[in-house]
């Protein structure tokens, strides 16, 4: 129900609407109309009150609250469930813990700060209040050798759900880190629970720097590491951010699902940002070093050697 009042002001923001209105509109009597305004404005919305005139929302809390995201959702599957925390150990940890309790698909857990956020190759991920950090669990039917390509599809997702709200430029360097200019400004953790032959689930972990200061990144990443809000004069609402990813996230899914992933990898191509340069990749079996030549349709990294020979590498992390 405070939902539905949520949303009455919301769309009346900077204007009174009576209490009389909202409990006609909505069958409530007018104590329980001023009971949820206590909760909504628990919760952090700033709700004025007048005598005669009724309730006026004068600011949306910018937090991550699922009544707040799925204005923004135009989705079918993605976003229909969102587990929301103050604070959490890892998103990823509970979506895995979710998933294996047969969560349904399209399912969200987000947190306004991580106590134990976890990157890739077991980093550690700095989680604070003002980031976005959320973790989706899919369910697709396929051979665990084709995981790897939630890894592209994931970061295409997290650029194109940016871009809709910010013009930044984004670049994307093997195989999910976001990049705004040399700094990077997030980063996604994919992981899979499967059988030799099939995925049971896949867990994809973003984490955005949307809105945390830089002056409190830790030292190890205050050089490498941007924040979008510090980079753009735009106006970004948390919210609306994560909702337009997850209509992305959703959009390229059920396209990898009906037309396969070659149109996915072309778009991606598009952000490549290693194409062309020096680099050398840790792979689990030791350091490969040449010229970045995109990817494949399996979404491995091309590396061409001196001698123009190419080698795919399927993963690893790369030093550029
Ligand atoms: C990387 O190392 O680049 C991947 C970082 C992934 C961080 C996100 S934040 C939400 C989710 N929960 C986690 O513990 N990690 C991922």
């Amino acid at each position: 129900m405070k939902e539905k009042i949520a949303d009455m002001l919301v769309n009346n923001i900077g204007k009174y609407v009576s209490g009389e209105a909202l409990s006609s509109r909505l069958h409530i009597s007018r104590t329980a109309v001023w009971k949820h305004i206590r909760e909504l404005r628990r919760k952090g919305y700033l709700i004025q009150a007048a005598p005669r005139k009724g309730y006026c929302l004068t600011q949306r809390p910018d937090l991550l609250l699922p009544e707040e995201i799925k204005r923004y959702l135009n989705t079918t599957s993605v976003g229909k469930k969102i587990e929301c925390w103050r604070t959490i150990d890892s998103t990823n940890r509970r979506a895995k813990e979710l998933a294996s309790q047969g969560a349904l698909q399209g399912t969200v857990v987000v947190s306004r700060e991580q106590t134990v956020g976890r990157g890739r190759v077991k980093n550690k991920w700095f989680s604070p209040a003002g980031g976005i950090w959320f973790s989706v669990i899919l369910t697709p039917q396929i051979i665990p050798q084709k995981a790897s390509l939630f890894n592209l599809l994931a970061s295409l997702a997290v650029v194109n759900g940016i871009q809709k709200v910010s013009a930044v430029p984004l670049q994307i360097k093997w195989p999910n880190d976001i990049y705004l200019g040399k700094r990077k400004l997030a980063g996604i953790l994919t992981e899979i629970s499967a059988e030799m032959d099939q995925v049971n689930s896949i867990v994809v972990g973003v984490g955005i720097n949307a809105k945390v200061d830089s002056s409190s990144f830790p030292d190890e990443i205050k050089k490498t590491a941007a924040s979008l809000w510090e980079e753009t004069e735009e106006e970004l609402f948390l919210p609306e951010i994560l909702g337009e990813i997850l209509n992305q996230l959703e959009l390229l899914y059920q396209r990898s699902e009906k037309e396969g992933f070659e149109g996915i990898l072309e778009e991606w191509r598009g952000y490549d940002l290693l194409k062309g340069r020096d680099i050398s990749i840790d792979t689990p079996s030791g350091r490969v070093s040449g010229k970045a030549a995109g990817v494949n349709s399996r979404g491995a990294l091309l590396l061409e050697s001196e001698e123009e020979n190419i080698e795919a590498v399927l993963a690893g992390t790369v030093i550029f």
